[in-house]
């Protein structure tokens, strides 16, 4: 336990907190995420994770912290809810926060948890000092060929067709429409495949709404898993569940993308590695759908080599040929291969950002130890603006050129990390 500096609990806070808990749990507050009735009033409090400086500048009182992280755990009210989000959005953010869809049952839960956040920290860290950043990608022709099938007029049909829905929330009162019909659209480009390939919907505990997953069943190491994912739900952060929610850009364009790069996969040699795709339920809710789908895989002691997370591909806000890779909640050894695959394949210019919190279903699969990677078109600052509101629709200022980019990155990711030995290094 080093330098670390951990704000644990004192005795007096430690009543508090289980007077409050009490309190919280004797009220159910914290059914949020399994709230399911669109017209059932918001909860009052909600379980949060997130930056610490964050949770210190809007004097959210913390229940438990590492400054070595800089993570905090607060349990916050609809007041301090809002302070977050003005803060956030003075600073051209968004949620500011992660809200757990597990209420830990007792601080034990949470110490654990940061325990956990802790050694991934620390593997990153040893991962950073030690590899000697010489990650190189040798060219492919098959993979260079594939690349050349990818169409940005597929992905503009994709993100029209979704974002028509007149909402893709999780809690509306047909919180499965899409979901049902995307399958069916799927479930006809998958019969195309001359190799083992299956489609689940998966049901979840935390809400009605179903993700989906597309199995390529791997030829010699069928039990290592390369994995993409795309959260398929939408939001009216503003106008509650009857409320107009076409989230073109959030994220039926990183959906679109990943059915872009799925669409070239299928055509190509069955893998070595099993390739499975998500469309993921719930994310807008607190990442739901990819929280219950990455515990199972721990469960299982799945081997999971990667977790490309697409969200938000379609604007250019930092101009077009310019992508930003996620800083947190990443893995560095899978930013680097990002930066490898580039010089290799794409050229493109690769920004670095932080959201600052679990920002998407990528957090998920981190927080539980796997390999995560999320380019995104654009630094935080120079995102679309409208997500969230019934603007995010295809506009002039929108690109499937730069979609495209992402179809890219995906298909390359399945084809090289799908035929290969290559993994995270471990030190
Ligand atoms: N697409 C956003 C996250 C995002 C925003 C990524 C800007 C990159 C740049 C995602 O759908 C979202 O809205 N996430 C929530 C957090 C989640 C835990 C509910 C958010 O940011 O509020
Ligand atoms: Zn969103």
């Amino acid at each position: 336990m080093t330098k670390k500096t951990r704000f644990r609990l004192t005795l007096c806070l430690t009543l508090r907190l289980t007077f409050f808990l009490t309190l919280c749990l004797s009220q159910k507050v914290f059914s949020h995420t399994f709230e399911t009735n669109p017209n059932f009033a918001t909860n009052l409090t909600k379980a949060v994770y997130a930056d610490l400086d964050i949770l210190k500048l809007a004097h959210v009182p913390l229940l438990y912290a590492d400054s070595n992280i800089n993570v905090g755990y607060a349990v916050i009210t609809p007041k301090m809810e809002q302070r977050l989000s003005q803060l956030a959005h003075a600073r051209g953010r968004c949620g500011n926060y992660e809200a757990l869809s597990q209420i830990p049952k007792n601080i034990v839960e949470v110490e654990n948890s940061f325990s956990v956040m802790t050694q991934i920290h620390n593997k990153n860290l040893n991962y950073r000092r030690l590899s000697k950043n010489n990650l190189q990608i040798f060219p492919d022709l098959s993979i260079t060929e594939a690349l050349h099938q990818l169409k940005s007029e597929n992905i503009k049909t994709t993100v029209a067709y979704l974002s028509a829905f007149p909402t893709r929330y999780n809690k509306g009162a047909q919180a499965n429409l899409h979901v049902n019909d995307f399958s069916e659209k799927l479930k006809i480009l998958i019969a195309t495949a001359t190799y083992p390939i299956r489609l689940d919907l998966i049901s979840h505990a935390s809400t009605p709404q179903k993700s989906i997953r597309v199995s390529i069943q791997g030829s010699t190491k069928p039990n290592e898993y390369v994995i993409f994912g795309a959260h398929l739900d939408s939001i009216n952060s503003w106008g509650g569940p009857l409320k107009p929610a076409p989230g073109a850009d959030d994220n039926a364009s990183g959906s679109a993308s990943l059915l872009e790069a799925l669409r070239v996969l299928i055509a190509q040699a069955q893998p070595q590695r099993t390739i499975e795709f998500f469309w993921y339920a719930g994310e807008e809710s607190g990442l739901l759908g990819s929280a219950e789908i990455a515990e199972s895989y721990k469960t299982d002691k799945k081997n999971v080599i990667s977790v490309l997370q697409l969200d938000m591909t379609m604007f250019p806000g930092d101009g077009e040929f310019k992508i930003t890779s996620i800083s947190d909640f990443t893995s560095p050894w899978l930013r680097d291969y990002l930066r490898a695959i580039n010089t290799t394949y794409l050229n493109v210019e690769i920004l670095d950002d932080k959201c600052g919190y679990g920002c998407s279903d990528h957090a998920s699969w981190y927080r539980r130890g796997f390999p995560t990677l999320m380019p995104t078109e654009a630094k935080f600052n120079s995102m679309f603006n409208f997500i969230h509101t019934e603007k995010d629709v295809i506009s002039s200022v929108m690109s499937f050129e730069h979609s495209l980019i992402f179809s890219k990155i995906a298909l390359i990711m399945a084809m090289d990390l799908g035929n290969s030995n290559q993994r995270e290094p471990l030190f």
